[in-house]
């Protein structure tokens, strides 16, 4: 299957890169390195350094003629999408419509969008969340995201394009940079390997600070290898269904680099403590039934193989 992943020198799109390599499919990146890197970059694939929002984006589906695109490139920071909205609306939304007028003219078949289950549900009331809880976005980047979905309807109604929305819990993993959604696995990696004292954030009713859902990046990019292939036209999340605070997975980290002979100070035992932050969601667990039933696609890595994961990375 030739198949175009853009976003594929970052975090995830480059895993979800070398995962398609691996299953034998022809790869093509488009990626303007806005925060990838070339050593993301995977050799077997062919590169194409443009922006989504190019004008020239149609030659390179002209040449290109994908079965699939995988669309990971992103203005991927909360913050950032909050501090201006209008860059984050061109690149998460009309980057989004130039691929998706790109993929009708060429014939491409389907499209795989990486949505976001952490952001899009915003603080629910019902955990662990479903797809069909309303999307109560609380930053302009989870409305760009809940926009592109619609978007993503009307090219199905419309023109009979299939896709697939996977809404991703909090990822995390190899190649993780520190201003992801899930960048605090990363902020306290690097702070612990270079012996400084992280802080957590809480809540006056949590003191443990929030809670999230974890998931390893590896088990992303096996979400995206189903989807090829199922999935059509639906909504799903992609997530651990696990609730895990923040003190919860620093304690992983802290043991899995002890086991490695970092950080076995007892300072480390006890992080600083902050007060939470404006906009922090107190809670954030995705149900993943749907995953299971439709792509055949449950998690493999708990949060304490996971991080042992990428802490081999991080020490590398
Ligand atoms: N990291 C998470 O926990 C998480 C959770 C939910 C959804 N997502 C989504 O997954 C996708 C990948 O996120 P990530 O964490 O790997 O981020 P990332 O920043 O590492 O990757 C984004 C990639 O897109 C590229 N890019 C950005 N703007 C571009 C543009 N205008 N044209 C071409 N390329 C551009 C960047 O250079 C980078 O390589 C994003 O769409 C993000 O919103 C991430």
């Amino acid at each position: 299957m030739k198949i175009i992943v853009t976003g594929g020198a970052g975090f995830i799109g480059s895993n979800v890169v070398d995962g398609f390599v691996s299953a034998g499919h022809d790869v093509v990146i488009v990626d303007n390195f806005f925060t990838g890197k070339l050593e993301n970059i995977n050799k077997k694939a062919k590169l194409y350094i443009m922006d989504v929002r190019a004008e020239e984006l149609k030659k390179v589906f002209e040449i290109e003629r994908p079965d699939v695109v995988d669309h990971h490139a992103a203005q991927m920071s909360v913050p950032a999408s909050v501090a201006n909205p209008h860059f984050d609306a061109e690149v998460n939304v009309l980057g989004a419509v130039n691929i998706l007028q790109c993929a009708v003219k060429y014939g491409t078949k389907k499209i795989i969008f990486s949505s976001t289950g952490g952001a899009i549900y915003g603080e629910a009331s019902v955990i662990p969340t479903t797809e069909t809880y309303p999307g109560n976005p609380l930053s302009p980047y989870a409305i760009t995201k809940q926009t592109t979905e619609s978007y993503l309807h009307f090219y199905a109604a419309h023109y009979g394009l299939q896709y697939t929305v996977l809404r991703y819990a909090n990822v995390y993993g190899p190649r993780q940079v520190p201003h992801a959604e899930a960048g605090v696995v990363a902020i306290f990696m690097e702070k612990l390997i270079s012996e400084g004292l992280p802080t957590i954030y809480h809540f006056d009713d949590k003191p443990d600070g929030m809670t999230r859902d974890y998931c390893c990046v590896k088990d992303v990019v096996r979400a995206n290898t189903h989807a090829l292939m199922a999935g059509e036209q639906q909504i799903i999340n992609i997530s651990t269904c696990v609730e895990t605070s923040t003190v919860q997975l620093y304690r992983t980290i802290l043991e899995s680099l002890r086991e490695r002979g970092i950080a076995k100070d007892a300072k480390f035992d006890n992080p600083h403590k902050g007060p939470a932050r404006a906009g922090d969601i107190r809670r954030s667990c995705l149900d993943n039934s749907k995953a299971a039933k439709l792509l055949n696609w449950h998690p493999e890595y708990d949060l304490k193989k996971g991080i042992a994961a990428t802490v081999e990375h991080f020490l590398r």
